[in-house]
């Protein structure tokens, strides 16, 4: 299921604002830098791009080889408002659109949710094939059925997940994960509580299923700020966050 144009527009507009989002597209920016340095030629592919937010991001730290697709054509234009280099394909049948070993860097954020395990399966092995020897895979994905709320719904959501629902999918494909962590920490309690109560307004039908949003809006500056500050915290004392609402993976093969 796709999310409707509204939740584009308010991803197209959050993105470059939102505490998550920055702390997610720099932390797939520290990956590329740690593996491949000061190397800004390299091949990177954002499979389900959305409105386009991380390649940009890219871009403006130096990277031009950058592609990306998304299934939906809100997400496509939007991404063309911004002139990026983005076509619409469906990430369950993409292989024909590239050449194989193709790419030294695959980005796949937030998309798997509304899949399968065997469609994920499948999208990881065509991943296998355009990816360089040497390359990365960097996936971000929501993490543990606790943390289920209103978001989940708005973005049709089919499941949430935890390490090992991956670890053994992705031996059979001879992709190992060198780096995994759960987000945030600290910030789980809070995010934990929001979920809880919308839940429970769900149960008592206080919020009518067709005026569900997601989670994807600015709040107050000194808000957005602060929550950014306490992760940036976090990364520094901890490598590898041990829970959290989101799964964040770096794969080779
Ligand atoms: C939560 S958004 C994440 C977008 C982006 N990766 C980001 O981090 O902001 C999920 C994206 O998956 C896209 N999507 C859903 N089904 C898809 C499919 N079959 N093929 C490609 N993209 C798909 C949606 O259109 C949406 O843009």
């Amino acid at each position: 299921m796709l999310i409707n144009y509204d939740e584009y527009r308010m991803m197209y507009e959050a993105e470059e604002k939102l505490w998550w989002y920055k702390i997610l597209h720099e932390k797939v920016l520290n990956e590329i830098q740690n593996k491949f340095r000061e190397n800004k030629q390299i091949k990177i592919l954002d499979a389900g791009c959305g409105t386009g937010g991380l390649i940009s991001f890219l871009i403006k730290h130096g990277y031009e080889n950058i592609q990306g697709f998304d299934y939906s054509e809100d997400a496509v234009s939007f991404c063309e408002e911004r002139n990026l280099n983005v076509r619409q394909a469906d990430i369950t049948n993409f292989e024909s659109i590239f050449a194989k070993e193709n790419f030294d860097v695959i980005v796949n954020d937030d998309v798997l949710y509304q899949f399968d395990n065997a469609t994920i399966k499948n999208i990881f092995r065509t991943f296998h094939s355009i990816l360089k020897s040497d390359g990365i895979i960097i996936t971000n994905n929501n993490a543990f059925t606790i943390f289920y709320g209103t978001h989940d719904i708005a973005v049709g959501g089919k499941q949430r997940f935890i390490l090992s629902d991956f670890e053994k999918s992705f031996s059979d494909l001879h992709l190992k994960i060198v780096y995994y962590s759960y987000w945030s920490l600290i910030l789980s309690p809070l995010i934990l509580i929001v979920r809880l109560i919308q839940r429970f307004q769900l149960k008592l039908n206080i919020i009518a299923l067709k005026n569900i949003k997601s989670d994807v809006t600015v709040p107050l500056n000194f808000i957005n700020n602060f929550l950014y500050q306490v992760v940036k915290v976090e990364e520094r004392l901890f490598r590898k966050g041990i829970f959290g609402s989101s799964l964040f993976m770096v794969l080779k093969k």
